[in-house]
């Protein structure tokens, strides 16, 4: 297939791996030296594969690193601007989602289940405008879902 970027995309694309490869590189060195903190990206950078036993080069941390980069930012970014579009709207539910964040101080982050209007304002608008319409996949070998078979290349 034909990529048909902007160069000045590419150009982007190009330096987000390098700020990404410079902060891999960064972090296998705290690791190496043990003052890395115990997070995800450091979990993910030393826990060895239970068959090979080995773990991610740099390259590949580098890709896992991008594609929740990508995954991340672009999806969350897209729903909070519809978000806050939606609520510029319909400024009678901005109300009563604000009214409902009142209920918690910032340290109960954990409680934010009970903003049951605001799960469902946020759940309306990623129906509205899904920052992931659609996923396609092709079947590169035989398969079964449930009773139905799925040849290869459907
Ligand atoms: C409104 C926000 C988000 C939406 C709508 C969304 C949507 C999706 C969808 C539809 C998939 C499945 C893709 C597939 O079928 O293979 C997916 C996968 C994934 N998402 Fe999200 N996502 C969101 C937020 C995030 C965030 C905040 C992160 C990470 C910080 C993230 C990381 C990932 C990753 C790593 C995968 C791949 C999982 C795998 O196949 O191993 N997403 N996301």
């Amino acid at each position: 297939m034909p990529c048909l970027f902007r160069r000045d995309t590419k150009v982007s694309a190009r330096k987000i791996r390098v700020l990404i490869t410079q902060l891999t590189t960064e972090r296998m060195d705290a690791i190496h030296t043990g003052t890395a903190p115990d997070d995800l990206a450091t979990k993910i950078m030393t826990t060895a594969d239970p068959e090979t036993g080995e773990t991610f080069e740099i390259e590949e941390m580098v890709d896992q690193v991008a594609i929740f980069f990508l995954a991340g930012h672009e999806t969350s970014g897209s729903a909070l601007a519809w978000a806050l579009y939606l609520m510029a709207c319909y400024p009678e539910w901005q109300e009563k989602v604000t009214d409902e964040a009142q209920v918690l101080t910032s340290d109960q982050f954990g409680l934010i289940f009970k903003l049951r209007i605001s799960r469902d304002v946020f759940r309306g608008i990623i129906r509205l405008y899904p920052p992931v319409p659609m996923m396609v996949r092709e079947a590169s070998c035989p398969e079964q879902f449930r009773d139905r078979e799925v040849k290869v290349g459907s």
